[in-house]
Parts: C-alpha cells; sequence; structure tokens
C-alpha cells in the first residue's frame, strides 16, 4: 500500500508526464500502452488544460477526470479546488479513489499571472503567458499561494502526484529576451540536479520547493528513438522511460536508485510496488 505520499513527475512536454501519473493505478498494466484500455477509477486527474488527459486514453489509461479547464484564472480554479478538495477526499475515506495527479505546470502559470494581477493589472487568463516571467510578479503571493496549495493537497490521505514540465538550463531558446533576464533576476526556478543541472522544473521557486521537500520522489520522464531489427532500413520506435536513478542528466531521486532499476519502462504501479515492497521487507 504506498497511501499518503506525494510524488513529482516531471519531463520535457510529452514525454508521457500524465500517463505515467495515471499508471499508478491499480488497474494499469505494468507495461504500457494497456491493451485493451483500462478504466482507472481509483485515480483522479484535475485537469487544467482541455487536452489534458487526451494522452493517457491514448494510452489505453482512462482515469476520472475533474475538469477545470474553464475556471478561467487562479482566483476561480482556487475557489473550485477548496470545494473539490472535501468531496474527493471523502471518495478517498470511501477507497474510491488511490491517486490524485495534478498538473503543477498550468497551476503555477495560473498562480503567477494571479500575483503579476496583483501587482500590475495584468490579466490572470489561461494562455497570456507574456506576462508570468516579466519580473513584475508579486513572488512572495506566488510562494504563499503554492505552499497553502501544497498543504491542501498534503492533507489527502492518498498517493498525491504532481506533473511539471521540464526546460533546459543553459539554454532557454523559447523564452523572450525579456523573460529570459526575469528568469536570471529573480531565480524563480531551480535545476533537478542543483547547479550543473540541465534540465530545470518549469516552475516558481515558490511552487516547485515545497513539492520537492515534500515528496517522496521524483521521476524524470524521457522518449527515446530505439532501433528495432536490423538491416539498413531499421524500424525506429519511441520507447517511454522512466528515470528512477540518478543519471549525469537527471537527478531523480536517489532514494529508490538501490531498489530499482535506474531507469524503466513500466507503470508507476509497478515501480511503486517494487519500491515500497522493498522497502517494508
Ligand atoms: N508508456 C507509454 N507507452 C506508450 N505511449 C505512451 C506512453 N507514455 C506516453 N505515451 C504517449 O505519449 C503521448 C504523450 O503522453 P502524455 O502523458 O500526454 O505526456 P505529457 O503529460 O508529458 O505531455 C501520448 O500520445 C501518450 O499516449
Ligand atoms: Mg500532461
Amino acid at each position: 500500500m504506498v497511501g499518503n505520499r506525494i510524488f513529482l513527475i516531471t519531463g520535457s512536454p510529452k514525454t508521457g508526464k500524465t500517463t505515467l501519473a495515471v499508471s499508478a493505478s491499480q488497474f494499469a498494466p505494468d507495461t504500457l500502452p494497456a491493451k485493451p484500455g483500462v478504466d482507472c477509477d481509483d485515480t483522479l486527474v484535475i485537469q487544467l488544460d482541455s487536452d489534458g488527459t487526451l494522452g493517457a486514453a491514448d494510452a489505453g489509461l482512462f482515469p476520472k477526470v475533474l475538469d477545470l479547464s474553464g475556471a478561467g484564472g487562479y482566483e476561480n480554479i482556487d475557489k473550485e479546488l477548496a470545494k473539490a478538495i472535501p468531496m474527493i477526499r471523502e471518495a478517498v475515506t470511501k477507497g474510491e479513489i488511490r491517486n490524485v495527479c495534478i498538473d503543477l505546470t498550468v497551476l503555477d502559470r495560473e498562480i503567477r499571472l494571479y500575483a503579476a494581477g496583483d501587482r500590475g493589472g495584468a490579466k490572470s487568463s489561461l494562455g497570456n503567458a507574456d506576462v508570468t516571467l516579466s519580473g513584475d510578479v508579486n513572488w512572495n503571493l506566488v510562494s504563499a499561494r503554492g505552499l497553502t496549495l501544497m498543504r491542501a493537497f498534503k492533507t489527502l490521505p492518498c498517493t498525491v502526484i504532481g506533473m511539471a514540465h521540464l526546460r533546459r538550463t543553459d539554454n532557454n531558446y523559447f523564452l523572450k529576451d525579456g523573460e529570459k533576464k526575469a528568469v536570471e533576476k529573480v531565480n524563480d526556478i531551480r535545476g533537478i540536479a542543483g547547479d550543473k543541472a540541465q534540465f530545470t522544473a518549469d516552475l516558481s521557486k515558490g511552487v516547485y520547493d515545497p513539492w520537492v521537500h515534500a515528496c517522496s520522489g521524483i521521476f524524470v520522464t524521457e522518449v527515446r528513438q530505439v532501433q528495432v531489427g536490423s538491416g539498413l532500413k531499421p524500424k525506429i520506435e519511441k520507447q517511454y522511460v522512466t528515470h528512477t536513478g540518478a543519471t549525469p542528466e537527471f537527478e531523480a531521486g536517489a532514494r529508490r536508485s538501490s531498489v530499482l532499476q535506474g531507469m524503466e519502462t513500466r507503470s508507476l504501479n509497478a515501480i511503486l510496488r517494487d519500491m515500497y515492497n522493498f522497502q517494508t521487507k
């Protein structure tokens, strides 16, 4: 039983973060994709993007979904979450839900927009990403909101899984000039592997830090191209891998590196089963 634990899943966009999170379900098969597809009724995704769970569905995993993608701004998301958390707690207590997954990157962006609006009147709405790193953000407010949210999730007596995008630290090529400067200035994002990290969670410090400190483990997802077969025209397939231990590129939390392979292609349910069976022996 994994129970009341927090995990963080990070990875570049489309590397299978949501799919891995949903695969914490006891109904998920050990290897993905699930064929045929399975309902993962013990797992809830709090969806902040309208297509948040489509990828998991492609991989055959159908979780319960609380859709807040239309909430329109952080204040409304916050209100909806305040209403939802007691409901989720009840479902957890009844044994109906065992895993709750939330996209921290969108949440973080909404909090930043909200904090920017608080300072300078910038509008808080999904998609208005220009103000998120403008520098004119009330970082204390971001921290406070981040911490409050983490505490709300932390009290749920189930497994809580936060998902966050990664971005490269050494080459923020997709940031605008002003944003780049703001990132350097406020140092609001921190590398997964400290100073030498190539990748950093795309989250404000106030949102990232409480999750990192509270979580039992960080998993990093990656998609690789693997060659299947030989000859001059070998078949190239995608392989979805989860880093479970530190590598020069990824620091995925050393707590389990002695238990698991360091890199897995299995469902989170299978990974967690190994981790915790090992620890309770
Ligand atoms: N282990 C896996 N096996 C096969 N397909 C996968 C696996 N993990 C993810 N995918 C596919 O990769 C795509 C992105 O997955 P998703 O979980 O939405 O990524 P992210 O949340 O990181 O953006 C989806 O089409 C999904 O079906
Ligand atoms: Mg996702």
